[in-house]
């Protein structure tokens, strides 16, 4: 049986996937800002060194794979926040923790991205680009400045609708550049993203919303399948990324989303 490490294992997917993990056998670090084996806000440099020290400790420096599943939503007021939660939370912990995965030959790690990276067409470029060349500061400072000009009505229901889809592109984009580099690639450490789209978790429906009030067919994306997802049916894809058997699959993306991403860019590939 493995060990593995899973980030938002308090809640939502988090949970739901160290709950599949350990119904399987395995022994499970959960990383979250609480109810987990290691506290910590990855939404911080300090955190993300913390999370890593303790996650080392604990597994004695050896790992079977990385689910870096927490993660922040379009409604957090704070755009700044979202990308150094949602971006260089998954991106620092997995550059920390990779040493670890090689240990056995075959390390595995799996992010969730959001299918909001190929559906939201306000993906910021140059945001894009702070990011993925690692630079936190001039990143939350131009994702705190992109929000203020944000048109009032979406301020007042997403106000980092901008900032998250664009963390979520970049976050995809590094998964693709860094999996195949030599140390990941050859090293037999698969990396992969997983996008899912509207599944029903705490971050999805607030503290306002009931699950009642959720309407498939009145939700702003299409949703072909008539159903929103559930956090198991992510968990069932991360278990599978995170498999031994699965080798021969890396930079990969999966969209688990019931339709919504084909159903908008019905072309694309
Ligand atoms: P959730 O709110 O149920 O779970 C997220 C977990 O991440 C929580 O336990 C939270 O405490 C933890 N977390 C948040 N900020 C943190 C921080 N700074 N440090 C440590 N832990 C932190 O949400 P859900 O839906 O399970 O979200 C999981 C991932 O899926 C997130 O990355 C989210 O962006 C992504 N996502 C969610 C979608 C949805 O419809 N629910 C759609 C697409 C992507």
């Amino acid at each position: 049986m493995g060990t593995y490490a899973v980030t938002g294992s308090a809640s939502g997917m988090g949970a739901a996937s160290a709950a599949r993990l350990r119904e399987a056998g395995h022994r499970v670090v959960g990383v979250d800002l609480r109810d987990a084996d290691v506290t910590a806000d990855l939404g911080t440099a300090d955190g993300r060194r913390h999370a890593a020290d303790e996650i080392l400790r604990l597994c004695d420096g050896v790992l079977d794979g990385v689910a870096a599943v927490a993660g922040v939503g379009p409604n957090l007021p704070d755009a700044a926040a979202v990308a150094s939660i949602n971006y260089f939370g998954p991106v620092a912990l997995l550059d920390a923790l990779r040493p670890a995965l090689e240990r056995d030959g075959g390390g595995r790690a799996v992010v969730i991205g959001s299918n909001s990276a190929t559906t939201v067409p306000m993906i910021d470029d140059h945001l894009v680009g702070l990011l993925l060349a690692g630079d936190e500061e001039a990143a939350r400072a131009h994702a705190a400045g992109a929000q203020r000009s944000l048109p009032a009505a979406l301020a007042a229901t997403s106000p980092s609708i901008s900032a998250y889809a664009t963390s979520k592109f970049a976050l995809a984009r590094w998964v693709r550049r860094t999996a195949v580099t030599p140390e990941w690639a050859r090293r037999g450490i698969t990396l992969n993203t997983i996008a899912p789209g509207a599944v029903v978790t705490p971050l999805m429906t607030g503290s306002t919303m009931s699950e009642e009030d959720l309407d498939p067919d009145a939700f702003p994306t299409p949703m072909p399948r008539g159903i929103f997802g559930r956090p198991a049916d992510i968990a069932f894809w991360v278990a599978q990324f995170l498999s031994p058997e699965a080798g021969f699959t890396t930079g990969a993306t999966l969209t688990v989303d019931g339709g919504t991403d084909a159903a908008m860019r019905p072309d694309a590939q």
